[in-house]
This record gives structure tokens, sequence and C-alpha cells, in this order.
């Protein structure tokens, strides 16, 4: 599996339940490359979502330890453990993790890309992803070029996982 995320330069991710900034050109390459595949996802980030609602044409496994919680659309799990069982069920569709802190967290041990939008930047954060520059076994496959979009620098920036 992989994941997605866009991280300031001191790789904050969100701040009171939001994300720090929305850059559509951004949004737009998330859409793109998640349309018709399966994102992996924390209860609160979904609550996150446009009207708490998973994103169209895509299936999303949600984490949360509630048994009770109820979501519709969307495929609830449990515990870490249950998901490469419940995974089998997806095919062949690409997996991405998508959030929020703590799923990037417990997950990035099984990612093998980390497609990182890296907001050129700081801001106000209360939700942190792992600073891949300090893990040794990630390293930088793709630095990806300057863009702006709304005054906003930014850039696509690939990690992978040393073989
Ligand atoms: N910049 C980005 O690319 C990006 C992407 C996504 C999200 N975000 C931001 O990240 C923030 C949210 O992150 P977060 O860490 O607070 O929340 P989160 O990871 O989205 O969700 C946390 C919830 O997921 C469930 N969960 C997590 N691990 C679990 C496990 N092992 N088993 C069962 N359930 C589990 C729990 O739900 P229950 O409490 O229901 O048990 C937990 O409270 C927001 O600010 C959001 O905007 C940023």
């Amino acid at each position: 599996m992989n994941l997605m995320v866009a991280v300031d330069e001191r790789w904050g991710i969100g701040k009171d339940g939001d994300l720090l900034r929305r850059i559509s050109t951004d949004m737009k390459r998330f859409r793109a490359m998640t349309t018709g595949n399966v994102l992996i996802l924390g209860r609160k980030t979904l609550e996150s979502f446009p009207n708490k609602k998973p994103l169209p044409n895509r299936e999303h496994i949600v984490l949360t330890q509630n048994l009770g919680y109820q979501a519709e659309g969307v495929t609830l799990c449990h515990s870490i453990e249950e998901l490469p069982q419940l995974l089998k069920g997806f095919g062949d569709k690409e997996v991405f993790v998508a959030g929020g802190g703590s799923v990037y967290e417990q997950l990035l041990p099984l990612c093998e890309k980390a497609y990182v939008t890296k907001i050129h930047d700081t801001y106000p954060a209360d939700t942190f992803f792992p600073n891949l520059d300090e893990l040794p076994e990630w390293e930088i496959v793709d630095e990806g070029e300057a863009l702006e979009d709304e005054g906003i620098k930014f850039s696509f920036v690939l990690y992978q996982k040393k073989r």
C-alpha cells in the first residue's frame, strides 16, 4: 500500500480536525490518483469530509474502535490486525492510506511509497506526519518541481522505502 499526504515545512498536516490549507491542484491530483481505488482513513478524517460523507467513486475503509459506529457507504475496520483480511475483498485495486495523523503513523511501516505534497510554508498545526527525511529507510526518488496555486507554493515529492 501507498500513502498520500500534504505537509508543511514542519511536517504539520492538520489543525482542529481540518487540513492546514486546501490547494486545488493537490485536491485534483488526489482525486485523479485515488478514484477507482481504495482509501484507508481514520474516523476523524472521514468526519472532516464535506457532510462527513465518503468521497465519490472510491472505496473507503474507515478505522474506528467504536463497534457501534455507523457510516454510510464505507467499510468499517476495528483494528489494524483486521486490515489484511479486509483488503483481500478489494482485489487488485490500489490502496492509499489517506490519514489522519494516527493512521499514517500506524500504517507507515506497511507503505512502500509516500506521495507527499510539500507546502513551502509553515502553519499552526496540532497533527503531524513523521519526518521522512529523518527516517533512514525512506528516500526521495522524485523531488518534483516548484508549483504555485493561489499564492501557495508547494511541490509533489515522492518518497520510497529503500529496498
Ligand atoms: N494533510 C493531509 O494530507 C491530511 C490527510 C488526512 C487528514 N489530515 C488531518 O489529520 C487530522 C486528523 O488526524 P487524527 O490523527 O486526529 O485522526 P484520524 O487518524 O483521522 O482518526 C483517528 C481515529 O481513527 C480511529 N483509529 C485510529 N487507529 C485505529 C486502530 N488501530 N483501530 C481502530 N480505530 C482506529 C479512532 O477512531 P474512534 O475514536 O472512532 O475509535 C481514532 O480516534 C485532521 O486535522 C485532518 O484534517 C490531514
